[in-house]
């Protein structure tokens, strides 16, 4: 069979959270509709015919020995509305962060040429970075949030958009809310509606997601009827998850629950449902969390700021959940996953147990808490496809063709070669600059 395109040239994906596959060489064959349909490598009896095929209709794209192929990565939590504000008030804390800078900044955005200005600029920016897919949260208003996902088709990148439910007067500016909790749930109907419409210029998707901000800022009414909403529509679900000792302890105080188990009483807690953050989730927490198939968004950068704390990825994983990675702009300030991923192993590395050697016996840390840059590299790619329920993230036969290709004679040192491929994609992954990124491909069309 005979397909659109080829690339031939060597890449790198996650095969699970410890192993990573190089493939050498390889020939990966892309259909019309942006899916790789074969891979074929040199020990393969076709690799050679299928090679001259492609070459004969000038459909072969080789790749130098200085370029190598990653998956594109996931930002499995993002505030595009945020980006005016990304590397600004981090040292506030949370509370005071969202009512000085983050409700003003938020309630911009029905200014709809101010809106168009800054989701283009975020969604061409998270593009350069190699960000193929986001899950994005938008701001209250509607029209607004529909611009961001219709930009998302637009520019290429596969979005998951959220409209955000912000209803509890007592903890939302007039300025910035839903009116009523019925409002709020009427107008991320329409929403859903809305984006569910929309065909990405390319063949990527954009989905409606539905979004209440967190549990401080929502009333139990419309808790209730978002969790009826995103049954109805079978959408994904996201929301901020016992991410600070502030909003955990609120939520134990109104409903006598951690707010996982507050969410779930909800609907909220779904196999379709990305929880931010969640560094302090508790042991029940995790059981439920992973019996329904929840996915954490580990924002590293975000976590050291406002909940100063590390996430114990290592732990939460091996008790069943999955984890992705995500930027949290502007919680995060960098819109590099490539930060997201070096952070997070730089936090872990700093939350392991070992000897305080200048108090001789003093043990500080936790036990196995130093994650990887492997475990990393899976939380920014396959897990997220885990998560979305999408084929993205592996560079695999069925999977679309989402990838990032890597100049790796730029800005990395290369005066010797590498005593295993593994040690290269290190180097990649901590060395790499968003000028390393050549070019981005969603769903097989070049991005950038
Ligand atoms: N909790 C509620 N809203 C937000 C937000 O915008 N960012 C972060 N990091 N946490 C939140
Ligand atoms: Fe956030």
């Amino acid at each position: 069979m005979l397909n659109n395109t080829a690339i031939q040239g060597n890449a790198f994906y996650s095969l699970d959270f410890d192993k990573i596959r190089y493939v050498n060489n390889g020939i990966f064959c892309v259909n019309d509709e942006g899916y790789i349909v074969e891979v074929y490598e040199e020990k393969d009896k076709d690799y050679d015919l299928i090679r001259l095929k492609y070459l004969k209709n000038g459909k072969l794209r080789i790749l130098s020995d200085s370029e190598v192929m990653l998956p594109g990565f996931v930002d499995l939590h993002i505030h595009a509305s945020q980006w005016p504000q990304a590397g600004t008030a981090l040292d506030k804390p949370l509370e005071t962060w969202l009512g000085e800078y983050t409700f003003p900044l938020e309630s911009k955005y029905k200014d709809l040429e101010f809106a168009n200005d800054v989701y283009r600029d975020i969604i061409s920016s998270t593009l350069r970075h190699g960000t193929t897919t986001a899950l994005y949260f938008a701001t209250v208003d509607t029209e607004p949030s529909i611009l961001l996902a219709r930009l998302c088709g637009e520019l290429g990148q596969r979005g998951l958009v959220g409209k955000v439910v912000m209803d509890e007067a007592k903890a939302n500016p007039e300025y910035c809310r839903d009116s009523s909790p019925e409002e709020a749930i009427n107008e991320t109907e329409k929403f859903i509606n809305e984006v569910l419409k929309i065909k990405g210029l390319y063949k990527q998707k954009v989905y409606p997601v539905v979004t209440p901000r967190f549990i401080p800022s929502c009333t139990s009414e419309v808790l209730e009827g978002l969790g009826m909403l995103a049954k109805k529509y079978d959408v994904h679900i996201q929301t901020h998850c016992s991410e600070s000792d502030w909003a955990h302890k609120f939520v134990k105080e109104k409903y006598g629950l951690n707010d996982a188990q507050a969410l779930d009483k909800f609907g909220l807690i779904t196999s379709k449902t990305v929880i931010a953050h969640a560094p302090f989730l508790e042991a029940d927490d995790l059981e439920l969390i992973a019996e329904k198939k929840t996915t954490i968004a580990h924002s590293p950068l975000s976590n050291a700021y406002f909940a100063n704390s590390v996430l114990p990825l290592k732990d939460f994983a091996s008790k069943g959940v999955n984890i992705g990675m995500a930027t949290d702009i502007s919680g995060g300030y960098s819109p590099s996953m490539y930060q997201a991923i070096r952070q997070a192993v730089i936090s872990s590395r700093m939350l392991q147990d070992g000897v305080n050697p200048s108090l001789q016996s003093d043990v500080r840390g936790r036990k196995d808490s130093s994650i990887t840059l492997n475990n990393a590299f899976y939380s920014a790619t396959v897990a997220a496809g885990i998560a979305l329920d999408l084929p993205i993230g592996k560079l695999e036969k069925g999977y679309s063709f989402d990838v990032q290709i890597i100049d790796i004679n730029n800005n990395i040192p290369r005066f010797y070669k590498e005593k295993n491929t593994e040690d290269l994609l290190h180097k990649i992954l901590l060395l790499s600059e968003s000028s390393n990124i050549k070019e981005v491909r969603v769903q097989g069309n070049r991005v950038k």
